[in-house]
């Protein structure tokens, strides 16, 4: 099994001091994995400052979204390229870019793209509303976005790609609520299964197999395990509970153990 990765989204919250105290509380209490990735996504501005500080034993980082052209008129941006030397991944296609800021099929096949020009793993965000979940069009979409997605890259490049399965659906739900908020083990199964079948048809039977795929969606401390213990899930994509330094190390822990078995 590859190395688990687990990410944390830090999304547009703490200023640069608060992450960097983040950082410094987590420093504390991970210990160096060599099998477990972590990854952590602060803001664009916090980025610089904890390139200094981290401890890149047990540590990378990576940036939440950045623009696909390399310079130019394009006011408040930051490029992919800009990003060389000081993140190793880019989220792209992130449901709240894709809903929230109107980011369209192409530009994220683009952003896809301009990551490996550059150099830098894209963590490519896949999954479905609610509203298609309900009409059955889960698999469809899933197919849609990855094609779309990736119809510019080799194979080469596509063994090196993280996927993140996050069904919008679930994402941002916290712990606090019970019900039919997050999936359950088997949907995120399938929902892999497709994934890797799209993969398949793309690049062949070894890149389906060997691209990472993770799962995105209220994870927690609680449900990590049973998460990372779905056949072809390779890691996490965590948000609101890589805030918490005692739930996300608390993670990265059970990531460990997960590991080992
Ligand atoms: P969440 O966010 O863990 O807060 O649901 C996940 C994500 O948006 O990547």
């Amino acid at each position: 099994m590859s190395r688990i990765l687990i990410a944390g989204n830090w999304k547009m919250n703490l200023n640069t001091s608060q992450a960097s105290l983040l950082l410094h509380r987590l420093q504390e209490r991970i210990k160096i994995h060599r099998d477990v990735e972590v990854v952590l996504f602060p803001s664009m501005l916090a980025l610089q400052p904890l390139s200094v500080q981290i401890d890149r034993r047990k540590f990378r980082l990576g940036a939440q979204n950045a623009h696909y052209e390399d310079d130019g008129p394009f006011t408040g941006e930051v490029s992919i390229s800009m990003l060389r030397e000081l993140a190793h991944y880019v989220i792209v296609g992130h449901s709240d870019r894709r809903y929230k800021f109107g980011e369209s099929e192409d530009m994220i096949t683009r952003k896809v793209a301009a990551c490996f020009r550059n150099d830098i793993i894209p963590i490519l965000c896949v999954g479905e509303t609610k509203q298609e979940k309900l009409a059955g069009e889960a698999n469809q979409v899933l197919h849609d976005q990855l094609i779309s997605a990736l119809k510019n890259i080799t194979s080469t490049e596509a063994a090196k790609l993280v996927i993140a399965y996050e069904p919008v659906w679930a994402i941002s739900n916290g712990s606090n609520f019970t019900g039919h908020v997050t999936p359950k083990p088997d949907e995120v199964e399938k929902a892999v299964a497709t994934i890797r079948k799209n993969l398949e048809a793309l690049f062949g039977p070894r890149i389906a197999k060997k691209t990472r795929v993770l799962y995105g969606g209220s994870t927690n401390a609680d449900n990590t395990r049973s998460y990372l213990q779905v056949e072809g899930v390779n890691g996490l994509l965590v948000g609101g509970a890589s805030l918490n330094y005692h739930q996300f190390s608390s993670i990265v822990d059970a990531a460990y153990r997960v590991s080992k078995e």
